[in-house]
């Protein structure tokens, strides 16, 4: 890119220093906020218990407001959650998979909840894959992450499909979606921590899975047209049979 300079090895060491010393720092800060929240949160619960029999308007009041108070606690909660998944992805638990069956598999764990939505899962996995290196409990992450996505995007329901095949010696895995899509402005902001265009939304989601599927050398692209859809795009480095057990 124009302007950018190339980092040599110390200044990229200096970086990587500084980048864990504030991410530590940030995952410590978001533990150092969860204990006192979820003191605060127990308090509410049990004064909403001491007035949830009381008739009086003023008890009443009270409830409501306290009830507010609630859901702001839980979503606070969410978003400390959220973060500290992302923060927490760092040493993988690498196996070789084949990626049809971590999708099928994933598939079959998801398919009731997007009958719930009315999203009709199409499932398009190509042969002759060479396997993957994953880790298999992230990836399940990357995948929860991306659906939900679609899911949020199709609120009247939809398809969702995916799509694996070989390309270039490369792995790919597609999700399609016939949800809202995403206009210029969201698409170049969509893997900003923190960027969301929902309600109560926490930002990490995409961020997230970014830092996953590049942690295993792979890459996460999207192209997507405000009303008709989206797609996500992930390749993953194949393993070479031909090299493997020599
Ligand atoms: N499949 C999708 N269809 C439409 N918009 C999407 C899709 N996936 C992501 N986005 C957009 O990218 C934003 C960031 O997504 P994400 O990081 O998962 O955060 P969140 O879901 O909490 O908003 C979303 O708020 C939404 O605007
Ligand atoms: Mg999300």
């Amino acid at each position: 890119m124009a302007g950018e300079h190339q980092l040599d090895s110390d200044e990229r060491q200096q970086l990587q220093a500084r980048y864990a010393e504030i991410a530590t720092l940030a995952g410590g800060l978001a533990h150092e906020i969860k204990n006192p929240l979820s003191t605060i949160s127990m308090n509410l619960e049990l004064l909403v218990e001491d007035l949830a029999n009381s008739e009086a308007q003023r008890d009443r009041r009270m409830l409501k407001k306290i009830q507010t108070v609630q859901r702001e606690c839980r979503h606070l909660e969410d978003i400390l959650n959220e973060f500290l998944k992302f923060a927490r992805v760092g040493q993988l638990n690498l196996t070789d998979a084949d990626l049809n069956e971590v999708v099928q598999e994933f598939i079959d764990f998801y398919r009731p909840e997007a009958e719930q939505h009315q999203i009709e899962i199409s499932p398009h996995l190509g042969g002759n894959l060479p396997p993957v290196r994953l880790d298999r409990a992230l990836f399940r992450q990357v995948l929860m992450n991306l659906a939900l996505n679609a899911q949020q995007a199709m609120p009247r329901g939809g398809q969702l499909e995916l799509q694996t095949s070989l390309r270039d010696g490369s792995v790919h895995l597609e999700l399609i979606d016939t949800g809202t899509g995403m206009d210029p402005k969201t698409m170049a902001r969509m893997f900003d921590v923190f960027f969301s265009t929902k309600p109560g939304g926490s930002g990490l989601g995409l961020p997230t899975v970014k830092k996953i599927i590049e942690s295993h050398g792979g890459r996460i692209s999207s192209d997507s047209e405000p009303g008709r859809g989206s797609r996500f795009t992930i390749s993953l480095p194949g393993q070479l049979l031909s090299l493997r057990g020599q």
